[in-house]
């Protein structure tokens, strides 16, 4: 429990540079670490200005993966394995039971994108 707390205080937010390539509506992958192990591709997308991130892993379960490029009506990230998407702003699925996508906090600040894990 400690652990996990002092892990909460101690990480620092992963920095993305050139946040204004990033336009709206569009979806871009990012590897962070070592995928083989404990890394992460994340989903960095922009809605009504604002940078978002979702995790690329398909909550579906079923081994797809969200993917870049232009966001289904400029809002909704798409797994293309069952055509799930999902809201870019709050990882809700969209017309589809299934659990949400999961979601982490930006910030964009100087010309830069803050994700926080
Ligand atoms: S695994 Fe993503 S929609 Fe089925």
């Amino acid at each position: 429990m400690l652990k996990k707390l002092l892990g909460l205080f101690g990480k620092r937010p992963v920095i993305v540079p050139d946040a204004a390539k990033l336009v709206e509506g569009e979806a871009r992958t990012i590897e962070i670490g070592d995928l083989g192990s404990d890394g992460r591709q994340l989903l960095l997308c922009r809605v009504d200005g604002k940078v978002h991130a979702l995790d690329t892993e398909c909550p579906h379960g079923k081994g797809g993966r969200l993917v870049r490029g232009p966001l289904h009506e400029g809002r909704f990230a798409v797994c293309p394995l069952h055509n799930y998407k999902f809201d870019a702003t709050t990882g809700r699925p969209k017309e589809v039971v299934c659990s949400d996508a999961k979601t982490y906090t930006c910030v964009e600040r100087n010309g830069q994108i803050e994700v926080h894990l």
